[in-house]
């Protein structure tokens, strides 16, 4: 059964789409994908030779190896970019990420990149924007006990206030998620000493906003 986790991904996917699953590790998304007819062809990436082996074996017991192809490469260096619009990064943290998206000159005709981080969504909504990546639409999923952001990017301008690079676009559908980082914040504070200013600071004003889409007096 694939995760919910993996779903979202998978709901930003369209039909006319070139995928590349960066990381991919087992390949539950690629073979999701290729089961459902979701996109127009798929490669299956990791840097780990272990992963990809172990991606591989899923992909043959699918029998899904013709529509599969696996690639040993960090990022997409080792990608041919005609074969590719669309990346997915998921599962893995922003530093990462980051380092992934650097090779510009790869990236420039790349359509679309799905991206779910492990951690620091601010610092990466924060890079995004600067490397000029149009934030269109995120989806936040509770799978496991714990919460995924999953963001669609495409190339173009665009000024998220901070608020935005905090937390995402506002959404109602996304309260638990809110209310999740509020109590959150919340238990930071109190372990927080009162000498260390900023820091508390930060925290208190990350929770002003939430509680406004709270809606907590
Ligand atoms: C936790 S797994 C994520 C699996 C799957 N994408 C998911 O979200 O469920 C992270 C994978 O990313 C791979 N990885 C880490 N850095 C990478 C890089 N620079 N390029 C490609 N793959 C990388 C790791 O080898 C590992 O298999």
């Amino acid at each position: 059964m694939i995760s919910l986790k993996l779903k979202a991904i998978a709901f930003f996917i369209d039909k006319k789409d070139k995928v590349v699953d960066v990381g991919c590790d087992h390949a539950y998304l690629d073979i999701y994908l290729a089961k459902n007819n979701l996109c127009k062809n798929i490669i299956a990436s990791d840097i780990n030779e272990n992963a990809l082996n172990n991606a591989k074996k899923n992909i043959a017991r699918y029998n899904l190896t013709k529509k599969i192809k696996c690639i040993l490469s960090d990022g997409i260096n080792e990608i041919n970019i005609k074969d590719i619009n669309t990346v997915v990064i998921a599962g893995m943290g922003t530093k990462t990420i980051k380092h992934i998206i650097s090779n510009k000159e790869k990236f420039k005709n790349i359509e679309k990149i799905i991206i779910s981080s492990n951690n620091d969504h601010y610092l990466l909504r924060k890079f995004m924007n600067k490397n000029h990546y149009y934030l269109e639409d995120e989806k936040i999923v509770f799978d496991k006990n714990h919460y995924y952001v999953i963001s669609k990017y495409k190339h173009g301008k665009q000024k998220l206030n901070n608020k935005e690079l905090m937390f995402g676009k506002y959404k109602l559908e996304n309260k638990n998620y809110y209310e999740y980082l509020f109590k959150e914040n919340k238990k930071i504070l109190e372990k927080i000493p009162f000498t260390k200013f900023k820091a508390r600071k930060k925290i208190k004003k990350e929770n002003k906003i939430l509680k406004k889409y709270l809606n907590i007096k």
